[in-house]
């Protein structure tokens, strides 16, 4: 099956998380014994649950004081990381990707706080059951996936949260590997509202990621340097037994559920390159590392277009504006 033909359509993109989670090459992801994030103050996103949750846990067993940011089961999130018995602190934010006061007001509390991160871990994303909007007028699944990621980004670097320096902070950013079904983004329309159905929810989805993996790109050319920068790394997990179908049909549940049990991997198997993209030490100095699961590969050719990440960073910046100004008259 072609690369951009595997995530087209729900029935597709299982049966290609199938197939990876069987015949998809292994690379080394392990870390060694010291290896370890003691000290270091690490961010996720979307802890709450799934991936994320298993990526907190992970960044907690290599001793990191651990920042969750979620919208919910906050306590059961702490509790769940405090028993990993790091060495380091666990500590909850609120963040609604939905809302962009909330990803500012995220970015404004850790710099009251005085917060200055090492690893950041972009991990939250949805795949709704069809589209809607968000209180901004953009379609949800792009904004959570894509735009409040970059203003998060945006917010964290103007409040120092985040700072370039010799010893780099890691920014690692939680895509997929849909990104490659996805048609080429018309970037003058990227703030039209989409409507789609759940048989096109997949497709759409791809979409979202190819705008994320474009800004990572472009993220890795802005914040690398010679000197003081930050290290930008992204990956796709592969196929995960977690709630990313919560939204799917009642009559598909089943299948699915049964599906996840039986083929995709475990959150904590699926954070294991994604702990090794915050903490390996053969990454220093290395930026935009591209992981399949565990092997490295190239990103889509058009996510790495340097064309593409200007214009999606333009775009990507004049869709927030206008979303604060229509907030603002609103
Ligand atoms: N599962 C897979 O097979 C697979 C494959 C490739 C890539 N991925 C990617 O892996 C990442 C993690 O997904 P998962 O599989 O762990 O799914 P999941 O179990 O559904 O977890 C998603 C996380 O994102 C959070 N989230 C969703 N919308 C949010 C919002 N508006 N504001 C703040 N947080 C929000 C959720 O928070 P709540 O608990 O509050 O909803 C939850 O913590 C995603 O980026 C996904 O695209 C997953």
């Amino acid at each position: 099956m072609s690369e951009t033909r595997r995530h087209q359509g729900a029935f597709l993109a299982t049966f290609a998380g199938m197939i990876d989670r069987v015949r998809a090459p292994r690379g080394d992801v392990s870390l060694a014994a010291d290896e370890r994030l003691d000290g270091k103050h690490v961010l996720v996103t979307g802890a709450s649950r799934g991936l994320g949750r298993a990526i907190a846990r992970g960044l907690a067993r290599l001793g990191a004081n651990v920042h969750v940011a979620v919208r919910s089961l906050a306590e059961e999130t702490v509790a769940d990381v405090r028993a990993q018995g790091g060495r380091g602190t666990v500590t909850a934010w609120r963040l609604d990707l939905e809302r962009l006061d909330s990803v500012d007001a995220l970015a404004t509390s850790l710099a009251a706080a005085d917060v200055r991160l090492d690893v950041l871990v972009l991990n939250a994303g949805v795949v709704p059951l069809a589209s809607r909007t968000t209180p901004h007028g953009l379609d949800m699944m792009l904004q959570v996936n894509a735009l409040s990621n970059m203003r998060l980004v945006d917010r964290l670097l103007a409040g120092r949260v985040l700072v370039p320096d010799d010893v780099a902070p890691r920014i690692v950013v939680v895509g997929s590997e849909a990104h490659r079904s996805s048609e080429p983004i018309d970037w003058t329309a990227l703030a039209t509202p989409r409507t789609y159905t759940t048989s096109q929810v997949v497709s759409e989805y791809g979409r979202t990621k190819l705008v994320l993996h474009t800004w990572v790109a472009e993220l890795t050319r802005r914040l690398g340097g010679p000197d003081r920068h930050i290290e930008v790394h992204h990956l796709c997990p592969g196929a995960i037994a977690s709630s990313i179908a919560r939204e799917a049909p009642a009559w598909a549940k089943p299948l699915l559920d049964l599906t996840f049990r039986a083929f995709f991997q475990s959150p904590d198997v699926a954070a294991r390159p994604v702990l090794y993209l915050a903490a390996s030490r053969q990454l220093a100095g290395q930026t935009g590392v591209y992981l399949h699961m565990t092997v490295r590969k190239e990103p889509a050719a058009l996510s790495m277009e340097p064309s593409q990440g200007a214009a999606g960073w333009k775009a990507g910046h004049e869709v927030l504006a206008q979303a604060d100004f229509t907030s603002q008259r609103s």
